[in-house]
């Protein structure tokens, strides 16, 4: 057993096949150079305490044979969620303190929850010298998201785990990392917080409500991958501009699209993108969009003129990793 031990994980962002993914489509993700850091050291007693002021949680106390009871603090579920999966596998035979830090904002979407739960499960296996594959690490994360959200195909965990850009087939059936030429993204934040759960959730209704409607979308969504793989793999930009643009299409088509996502990628494509789309659940949060590498600045002045603001972002981040 060590003292203390300190990781980190990338955020992610997605380039394709959102919420097609949930219901068991391929999707691509990449990992952000944007990261959330794990602080794990061991304490005397039995208690366990978190500081997690990025969330607004701070001295969060609690016996380490109670936890998830009593009332939780929203910021520090997925680490309790993290905490608990892991002990139901190995024993935590002393007290802990969690401490996280984030180099994002919880507001951008890129995915400060999942990094911040494969961190801690990262951060446990390594103080109690526990091997643990990916693979593990992914099955254990993706329960903990589970027992907190309900939903999710788990995208986000295996970009922290695996970093780069993946290929990925939701509930994490196949995880393929990618070799991607280059990945000239230029990605704009509406200024609007969404909630990804809430979002799933309306997909849901639409999806029990026009079942074959929806699942041919989904059907569009999975060519969609297949071709943006081939052309990513293959340093095809306009292609990969193309496919984002339909992609965009189908996630208007199903009700995901904002105003203020639109007004963003309208302005990105006029000023000479190859494509652009939002990112993730959408609601708000981001757009990427798919610009000439020598050249992204029309673009990103575009995106700040039409309301935005550009984050920089560097993409193909590595994955879950010790100090
Ligand atoms: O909102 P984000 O960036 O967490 O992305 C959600 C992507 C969905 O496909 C809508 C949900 C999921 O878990 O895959």
């Amino acid at each position: 057993m060590k003292n203390k031990v300190e990781v980190s994980a990338p955020g992610k962002l997605m380039l394709f096949g959102e919420h097609a993914v949930v219901y068991g489509k391929p999707c691509i993700v990449t990992a952000v150079d944007q990261r959330v850091r794990v602080r794990a050291e061991i304490h005397g007693g039995k208690q366990l305490t978190i500081d997690a002021p990025d969330v607004g949680v701070t001295r969060y106390v609690q016996d380490m044979n109670k936890l998830g009871e009593g009332e939780i603090p929203k910021g520090a579920r997925f680490i309790l969620a993290a905490i608990k999966k892991f002990a139901q596998s190995w024993e935590i035979p002393t007290g802990l303190k969690i401490e996280t830090k984030s180099d994002f904002s919880a507001e951008f979407g890129f995915g400060s929850s999942s990094a911040v739960t494969v961190g801690v499960v990262k951060a446990l296996a390594s103080l109690f010298e526990v091997d643990i594959p990916k693979e593990r690490l992914f099955e254990l994360s993706y329960g903990s998201v589970l027992d907190i959200q309900g939903v999710g195909s788990g995208f986000d965990l295996a970009a922290a785990i695996w970093g780069g850009t993946l290929y990925f087939v939701g509930g994490g059936k196949e995880i393929v990392p990618l070799k991607i030429k280059h990945i000239p993204l230029v990605v704009g934040y509406t200024g609007i917080k969404a909630d990804t759960a809430t979002m799933v959730k309306r997909v849901s209704r639409l999806h029990d409500k026009n079942k074959e409607v929806v699942d041919s979308i989904w059907k569009t969504m999975t060519l969609i991958v297949m071709r943006a793989r081939t052309a990513l793999e293959t340093g095809d930009d306009k292609t990969v501009g193309e496919l984002m643009n339909i992609n965009q299409g189908l996630l208007d088509a199903i009700g995901v699209n904002t105003p203020e996502l639109f007004d963003l990628i309208g302005a990105a494509r006029s000023a000479g993108a190859y494509g652009a789309k939002l990112s993730g659940a959408g609601g708000g949060d981001c757009m990427i969009a798919w610009t000439d590498e020598k050249n992204p600045s029309d673009v990103v002045n575009a995106i700040k003129k039409a309301g935005g603001s550009v984050l920089n972002v560097n993409c193909n981040a590595g994955g879950v990793e010790l100090k």
